[in-house]
């Protein structure tokens, strides 16, 4: 046998792996990793088998299908006023983890610095510490998980070449106000520092709110690699589609790392989705799709002795359940799947840095049946 030495030595399987098989050998609900429990529309499904059967099927150009960037960049533009160029600046990829993972390796160099804002979605560390790049905590603070933006500021030195950030957030389900993101713009103006803005629930915001991508200020925009997910947008993860856009010198290094990775994806879904894109109801729908389930899930559970501020935005839903025990939120996740059925995931599994708060994440991506079922295991707590 050879033992390899490991680049990643501290890394096993995700907690979303485990606590799914954990979930499935104890027949409990689960409310754990972030999918939908239904399908894509299937005005989107007879696309893509139209797409496959009109012999699309060999290599779609290096940076994505023209037809499927163009439609990327009509959307962008129309929301968020600001133009990105088809052929320079968009590149179609194997969803925003792909997107992420190829950011990380285009501009970390050994040593740098990364700022990531934890909570954090698993996948960026990794791929920091894969390409030699230094993460570096940023917590977010209370238990409305608010930016503490003068101690951001301090983070800041010499070595930090990234920072990572993440609007509508996974696993908080909180979003970034104008204000917050022009206090990030003020402390990045006269910076070389590359903003990661992972906007994969671009499209799902509640409440009225709006979603503030970095692309509608103009000098985060000029820094920022954003990414997006077809995935979440069209209930659709297991296409693993995404995309990013950035400034063109910013885009030419991504496709540098791009081209040797994955080099293209699957043309006949780029095609299918590039007209999908075409009406722009198939995701300004998609707040007010979602804003009902939260409802439907906080409703259901509103006499429970959990503790819940409405998610703003995400699939997400955190519980506080400080009345029900003391235990860590692994041990407590761990128990809810073991005794009562039901699978969530222990927020302290984002955090690198010290976390002992209370709260679990629940998706509620679900159709209504699986939410009432989860609702009265919750309300029997
Ligand atoms: C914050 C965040 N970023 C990125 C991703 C990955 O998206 P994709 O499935 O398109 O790779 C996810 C998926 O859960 C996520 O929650």
């Amino acid at each position: 046998m050879i033992e390899p030495l490991s680049k990643l030595p501290h890394v096993g399987t995700t907690i979303f792996t485990t606590i799914s098989q954990l979930a499935s050998a104890h027949n409990a609900i689960n409310l754990s990793q972030g999918f939908p429990n239904f399908d894509p529309d299937p005005e989107l499904l007879k696309l893509v088998s139209e797409a496959y059967k009109k012999g699309n099927n060999q290599y779609a150009p290096m940076q994505g299908a023209l037809s499927l960037r163009e439609a990327i960049s009509e959307k962008i533009e129309r929301l968020y006023g600001t133009y990105y160029h088809p052929e320079s600046e968009i590149t179609v990829t194997a969803g925003a983890t792909q997107a992420i993972f190829t950011t990380i390796a285009a501009f970390v160099h050994p040593k740098d610095e990364v700022i990531v804002i934890e909570p954090a979605f698993d996948c960026y560390e990794p791929a920091i510490s894969l390409f030699g790049g230094k993460s570096v905590a940023m917590p977010l603070v209370g238990n409305d998980f608010k930016m503490n933006w003068s101690a951001f500021k301090s983070a800041i030195s010499p070595k930090t070449k990234m920072v990572i950030c993440n609007t509508p957030h996974n696993p908080t389900g909180t979003i970034w106000s104008k204000d917050d993101m022009l206090q990030l713009q003020e402390i990045l103006r006269d910076t070389d520092i590359i903003l990661l803005s992972d906007e994969v629930y671009e499209h799902i915001v509640f409440d009225g709110k709006l979603h503030e991508s970095a692309s509608k200020y103009p000098d985060l925009a000029v820094r920022s690699v954003i990414c997006s997910s077809f995935g979440k947008t069209f209930h659709a993860t297991g296409w693993k589609m995404g995309y990013c856009v950035a400034p063109k010198p910013l885009m030419r290094e991504f496709q540098k790392v791009h081209q040797f990775n994955v080099f293209s994806v699957n043309h006949p879904l780029q095609l299918a989705l590039a007209q999908y894109l075409n009406d722009s109801q198939h995701y300004l729908n998609l707040g007010g799709f979602y804003q009902e389930k939260r409802d439907v899930f906080l409703n259901a559970i509103k006499g429970s002795r959990f503790k819940m501020v409405p998610s703003a935005g995400t699939y997400f839903q955190l519980l506080e359940y400080s009345e029900i025990t003391d235990e860590k939120d692994t041990v407590f996740a761990e128990r809810l799947i073991k005794e009562h059925k039901l699978a969530s995931i222990p927020v302290s599994v984002f955090c690198k840095s010290d976390y002992d708060k209370k709260f679990l994440r629940f998706c509620f991506a679900k159709t209504n049946d699986v939410l009432d079922k989860a609702s009265q295991i919750l309300n029997s707590i």
